[in-house]
């Protein structure tokens, strides 16, 4: 496995990047830490709020004991990510939509900001923060320009709401895993970018593409339990490395 220390694109992996039919990407928080959105596992320890470990204030747990807590802490949240804004990594990933025949853009992260960038169809095993759901009758509000004042309950049930994103204890959104892995099988080439490749099921689809034959690269400044398996491994900022591709 050749690790690229230096920022550049090996031959052999441009010759299969501008060849390709069908690419599949897979990001993390690692492609927004240069946007200013913290990584979970950046710090070397679990982040607090107000004296309450994200698992904790972010668990299925608390929606039922506390979910103005819950609202209090992902209104935080928005009100920070509200003044950050996509990054040459999300940009690249929004030009390359249109590039390929087939182009997929599965995302761990709910910051919203591949879709700032202009990615559309993206799938997010993790929900959105810029969305709320009902919890009645499942419908799902966009919170984006409501500032702060989003609609204390459904507007259309009246129901309680709460964050559509997934929280500790809770599994995926149905079907939503079941299509990445299924576009995962069928690409030629696999970026995986920013993530730390330890939470699953997100982490097993450069696994589902290597083993139906796809090219895996990685591009995260720190080698993560899936660097081995890849073809090559680009240790670097998402930012710096994937406008590279394009030169
Ligand atoms: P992590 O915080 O676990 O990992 C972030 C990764 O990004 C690390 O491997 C860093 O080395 C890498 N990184 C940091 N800066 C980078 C940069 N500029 N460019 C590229 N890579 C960089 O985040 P995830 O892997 O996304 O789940 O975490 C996965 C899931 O764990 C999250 O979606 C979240 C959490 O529990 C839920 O909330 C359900």
């Amino acid at each position: 496995m050749p690790i690229e220390a230096c920022h550049t694109i090996s031959e052999r992996l441009r010759q299969r990047f501008s060849t390709a039919r069908s690419v599949f990407v897979l990001t993390g928080a690692g492609v927004s830490a240069e946007s200013g959105v913290p990584t979970f596992r950046g710090g070397g320890k679990e982040g607090v709020w107000k004296g309450l470990p994200f698992s904790v204030i972010s668990s299925a747990a608390m929606v039922e004991r506390d979910l103005p807590a819950v609202w209090e802490w992902f209104d935080y949240r928005r009100d920070l990510l509200e003044k950050l804004k996509p990054n040459p990594a999300h940009d690249a990933l929004a030009r390359w939509q249109s590039r390929f025949e087939n182009f997929t853009l599965v995302t761990q992260n709910i910051d919203g900001l591949h879709e700032a960038a202009g990615s559309n169809d993206v799938l997010e095993l993790h929900g959105n923060i810029w969305r709320a759901r009902c919890l009645e009758c499942e419908k799902r509000e966009d919170l984006r320009g409501c500032d702060n004042a989003r609609p204390p309950v459904c507007q259309e049930c009246g129901g309680a709401i709460r964050p559509d994103v997934v929280l500790f204890g809770e599994m995926l959104p149905p079907g939503v895993f079941e299509e990445a892995a299924e576009r995962a099988s069928q690409c030629d080439v696999c970026l995986v970018v920013g993530t730390s490749a330890i939470v699953y099921p997100a982490a097993a689809l450069p696994e589902i593409a290597r083993a139906a034959g796809a090219f895996v690269v990685e591009i995260n400044p720190e080698l993560t339990p899936l660097s081995a398996m890849c073809d090559e491994v680009i240790q670097g900022k998402a930012g710096e490395v994937l406008p590279l591709f394009e030169i």
